[in-house]
């Protein structure tokens, strides 16, 4: 890895930030992080490119969220990032993660996973989840809660980056075919090879590349017992109808990548497609919604 990438980084009073989260999610081959709100309320927007972004194209987009938010547009940071090795950054001392019994570690750790935890190797990447972001801390601590209660046997991880996920998930439901699919080709890559390195056989989860529920081995395996999906507020919305679709009836979604602001939207939006809510988890401003199809 060590590509260089351009950010662009902004900041928005969070009323603003469903506007701005739309505009810059329509910059094509962009992926956007949000981060929590400052002591004045201010939420950092940071979207990350291959290569330089069309600078009319992007304040023409951020001066209408903008205007669609009442607000003067803001300060934009437009920066090519200095090349990080990640894996260094993540050899110089990372230390392991745990959510739940999930404990996440890095090839860097050199301390025996803790008695009773459910261990994972995945090292710092460019692909998305290493565990330590909330996001994904709420989805394993989601999974977590529903395999004491729960037999799955068929299960998709939509949006997987590094395979976390999908791989806690094979552990946790040891007999369960596990799907797991992103619309970025490298990140695929990243989580097969941490599928191996965790001493997964070749196939015992199906990857594919694809957005949505587009990828060939997510339609052949539908339909779904349980689906996890990191992804942000405005995918998952703009997925909903074809999440219901892909649940067996019965089936539960667990759904994060949301700000807490952005719960009633989502629940609206996936309400209307005949899921209902079943659990709600909650860590600073992240919030992930567990949602069943009515059987
Ligand atoms: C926030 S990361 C989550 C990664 C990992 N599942 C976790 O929880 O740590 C979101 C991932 O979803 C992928 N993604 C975003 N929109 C998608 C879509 N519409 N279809 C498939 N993958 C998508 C991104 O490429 C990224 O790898």
């Amino acid at each position: 890895m060590g590509d260089a990438i351009w950010q662009v980084r902004l900041s928005v009073p969070e009323a603003a930030v469903p506007a701005f989260e739309a505009a810059l999610e329509s910059v094509e081959g962009g992926a956007l992080a949000l981060g929590g709100p400052d002591a004045q309320g201010r939420v950092p927007l940071t979207l990350y490119l291959g290569e330089a972004p069309d600078r009319g194209t992007l304040d023409t987009r951020l001066a209408m969220a903008a205007a669609a938010a009442g607000m003067p547009p803001p300060d934009v940071i437009c920066a090519l990032m200095p090349e990080i090795d990640w894996v260094a950054e993540s050899q110089a001392g990372l230390p392991a993660v745990r959510a739940g019994r999930v404990w996440v570690y890095g090839s860097h750790v050199a301390e025996p996973p803790p008695a009773g935890t459910v261990p994972l190797l995945i090292d710092a990447n460019l692909a998305f989840g290493t565990g330590r972001h909330e996001t994904t801390h709420l989805c394993l601590l989601a999974l977590q809660d529903l395999a004491k209660r729960r037999a799955m046997t068929n299960l998709l991880d939509l949006g997987c980056g590094s395979g976390l996920l999908a791989l806690a998930a094979a552990r946790l439901w040891p007999s369960a075919r596990v799907t797991a699919s992103d619309v970025d080709g490298p990140s695929i890559r990243v989580a097969r090879e941490n599928a191996r390195l965790n001493g997964f056989a070749p196939g015992r989860i199906r990857f594919d590349v694809g957005a949505g529920y587009a990828a060939p081995e997510v339609r052949r395996n539908a339909a779904y017992d349980l689906i996890v999906a990191n992804i942000l507020a405005g995918p998952l919305n703009a997925l909903a109808t074809q999440t219901a679709r892909a649940l067996r009836p019965g089936g539960v979604a667990i759904l994060s990548g949301l700000l807490t602001g952005q719960e009633p939207a989502v629940l609206r939006r996936h309400r209307a497609a005949g899921l209902i809510l079943q659990a709600r988890q909650r860590l600073g401003d992240w919030s992930a919604l567990v949602l069943r199809r009515l059987g």
